[in-house]
């Protein structure tokens, strides 16, 4: 079952409106929250991050952050899988017209869709994966979680045909982040990732690695990186809620480093892996 606009739905019996703006405009936002042994990852984070895409692009949040983390904790509860993906998104609804600017008193289209979590087998994170690159021609607000992913769905398909995961982007010479991750680059054994700023997603699982590398003593610094340094990187890595910690080996058809996933890519998914157990362990709080 799927949750949209106040009801449990099949799957097939989910329909909204061709004229919804989500599908006229990409006029909405949307989360995606990792589940594991039924409990949602950070919720409460995933959710304040949906309250400021609503609020970057006008749009009134029909829920309270407890009416959001309880639906979302309702999806969970009717599913078969223990660790799921938990898409979900709010756009603008269906004005019944085809207009650009805000309708009025159009109630907005919300839709929870869950599926089961696919996340990078361990051979995958031992063996890390291959990336391009590619100017970011995206807009400037890419700190808003929007609806309008043409530039992630182009990136990621040409990386499809390189036979690569992920597309690494630059803007003015410098490292943005992945087509649909955040980047982070080691040397010398010095992590360093770009700021949040508006030219990347405030990623949750950056968060989470960002607090593990501290909390472990390692050094790191968020400041804005060339793109001479990733190409002379030792080490990259991509981090988001479905990859993870996953290594990059290579980039442009180059060895990334040594060609292997780099020490610090290996400890931070360590890190990763024993900070879920822990809060699975716990029974959550919000
Ligand atoms: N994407 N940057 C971009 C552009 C992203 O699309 C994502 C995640 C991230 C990582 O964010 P987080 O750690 O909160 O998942 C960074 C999701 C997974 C998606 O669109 O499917």
């Amino acid at each position: 079952m799927l949750y949209l606009n106040g009801h449990f739905v099949r799957p097939e019996d989910a329909k909204i409106s061709a004229l919804d703006r989500g599908c006229l405009f990409g006029d909405g936002v949307y989360e995606v929250i990792p589940v594991y042994s039924r409990q949602p990852f950070r919720p409460a984070e995933h959710i304040r991050r949906l309250e400021a895409s609503l609020a970057a692009i006008g749009l009134p949040n029909p829920h309270t952050a407890e009416q959001w983390i309880a639906l979302v904790k309702q999806v969970i509860s009717q599913q078969d899988y223990e660790d799921l993906s938990i898409y979900l998104h709010v756009t603008r609804g269906n004005a019944g017209e085809r207009d650009f600017p805000f309708p009025e008193n159009t109630p907005p289209t919300v839709l929870i869709n869950p599926a089961p979590l696919v996340v990078p087998s361990q051979e995958a994170k031992a063996t890390g994966v291959r990336a391009i690159s590619h100017a970011d021609f995206r807009w400037l607000r890419c700190d808003i979680k929007s609806l309008n992913l043409l530039p992630a769905v182009l990136l990621r398909q040409a990386a499809k045909q390189a036979g690569c995961a992920e597309c690494v982007m630059f803007r003015d010479g410098m490292l943005s982040e992945g087509a649909a991750s955040n980047i982070f680059v080691v040397k010398n054994g010095v992590i360093a990732v770009p700021p949040k700023d508006h030219l990347i997603l405030p990623g949750i699982t950056y968060d989470v690695v960002i607090e593990l590398a501290q909390q472990h003593g390692l050094p790191l610094e968020v400041r804005h990186i060339s793109e001479t340094e990733v190409r002379n990187a030792d080490e990259l890595w991509m981090t988001s809620s479905t990859k993870e910690v996953l290594g990059i080996i290579e980039l442009d058809g180059k060895p990334v480093g040594n060609g292997r996933v780099g020490p610090l890519a290996q400890r931070l998914d360590s890190y990763y892996q024993a900070f879920k157990q822990t809060i699975m362990r716990k029974p959550i709080t919000c």
